[in-house]
């Protein structure tokens, strides 16, 4: 399937899905206000990639919080969930999993930490998780793809 709609509606505050889209796994997570905040105070200096890596936007995007979310809807944090080192599947999506040091997700194969907006941290890989081209149909809707 080119693209797929997925309903938000049944995924609460601190809990996160995935879905797969175009054979790859795809995170949703709906991030709690102190994630969101965590990630918005992080300054770009103290980031190794400093791409938004939105396929949405150029790619020169600096990697604010802002520019990997749609505007109003900060809490949904949209991600191709593959390690930008290896391509590993990070954990960070299930209950009581591993976040890694920066809170988001932690890719166990050669330890990359990413941070609450996607971003490589700290590890071997060198690139932010993708946020892949998303628009949201409806307040708890979206499409991706
Ligand atoms: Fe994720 Fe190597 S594949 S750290």
């Amino acid at each position: 399937l080119a693209s797929i709609e997925v309903d938000l509606s049944p995924i609460q505050q601190g809990q996160a899905v995935t879905v797969m889209w175009r054979g790859k796994p795809v995170f949703i997570r709906n991030r709690t206000p102190e994630e969101i905040e965590t990630a918005e105070a992080d300054k770009l200096d103290d980031l190794p990639d400093r791409s938004a890596r939105n396929e949405l936007l150029p790619e020169a995007t600096p990697a604010t919080d802002a520019n990997r979310v749609k505007e109003g809807h900060a809490n949904w944090l949209v991600l191709v969930g593959i390690c930008t080192h290896l391509g590993c599947i990070p954990k960070g999506q299930a209950m009581g999993d591993a976040k890694g040091e920066f809170g988001g997700w932690f890719c166990p194969c050669h330890g990359s930490h990413y941070d609450t907006s996607g971003r490589i941290r700290k590890g071997p890989a060198p690139r932010n998780l993708d946020v892949p081209p998303y628009e949201f149909v409806s307040d708890t809707k979206i499409k991706i793809g």
